[in-house]
């Protein structure tokens, strides 16, 4: 996949030191709730989650409130209700064999840990979703509902082009929306879904390199006064 430089990779900085872009991160969600979320559930995800994303309590509570979650009603019937910060993003598919009735046959997978299961995954993620051709290569013919991609391990995949028009999704913060944005913020908004704490990690191993760096500097002066006396 073609190699972007994220920041949480560290871009123009050493890579330990990388953090995600919260306004980036904000897009993203944007993008997945108003387009992949049709057809892919992100269901390790919990509504208070997005606090790391830099939404504010009551932005938490109003979009929990936009989805229903499977609940039982007072005389024990299954029913839903609004979701609350403490739920996780609702499932879209009540299971595979309704998610693949729906879908022809394919399954959607759940995309909470989707980066970390194909490899680069950031990057394969947005060239997947930049990466539909029209034009199949000679030798190759596209089976009825499917779409010729060849970032797809098969290169023809079930799932429809979904970033299709630039002016698909209108920013809240006002970006210019294009293919490449969406597909670029999605991609940056579910890694952080599969890592959320991609910044904690990279400050504990900063600080413990540090940490064994002093405790080194002490152990080799203790040893040259333990010894001092001998030659
Ligand atoms: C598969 C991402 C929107 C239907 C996938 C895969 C990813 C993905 C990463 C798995 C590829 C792999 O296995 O390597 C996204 C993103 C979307 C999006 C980020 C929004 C920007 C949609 C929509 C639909 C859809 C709107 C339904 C209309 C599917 C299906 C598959 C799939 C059916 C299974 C494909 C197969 O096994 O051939 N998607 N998707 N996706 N997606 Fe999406």
């Amino acid at each position: 996949p073609e190699q972007i430089a994220w920041t949480h990779n560290g871009a123009g900085n050493l890579g330990v030191f990388g953090t995600f872009d919260r306004g980036q991160l904000q897009r993203g969600f944007q993008v997945y709730k108003e387009v992949c979320s049709a057809c892919h559930s992100l269901n390790r995800v919990a509504f208070r989650d997005l606090a790391a994303l830099g939404f504010t309590g009551p932005q938490i509570k109003a979009i929990a409130a936009d989805y229903q979650v499977p609940s039982v009603d007072e005389n024990g019937e299954a029913a839903t209700r609004p979701a609350t910060a403490a739920d996780r993003l609702p499932l879209v598919y009540a299971n595979e064999t309704a998610a693949r009735a729906a879908q022809n046959g394919a399954l959607p997978p759940d995309l909470s840990l989707i980066t970390k299961a194909r490899p680069d995954g950031t990057n394969y993620l947005r060239s997947l979703l930049l990466g539909y051709r029209d034009k199949v290569p000679a030798g190759l013919t596209a089976s009825p509902g499917l779409h010729y991609n060849p970032w797809f391990h098969s290169v023809f995949i079930a799932m429809p082009p979904p970033l299709v028009a630039d002016d698909q999704v209108t920013y809240a913060d006002g970006t210019k929306g294009t293919k490449d944005q969406y597909a670029t913020d999605v991609s940056v908004f579910l890694t952080w879904a599969a890592e959320p704490k991609l910044e904690a990690r990279k400050q504990i191993g900063v600080a413990s390199i540090l940490f064994l760096l002093i405790i080194t500097g002490l152990g080799y002066l203790s040893y040259k006064k333990v010894w001092a006396d001998i030659k």
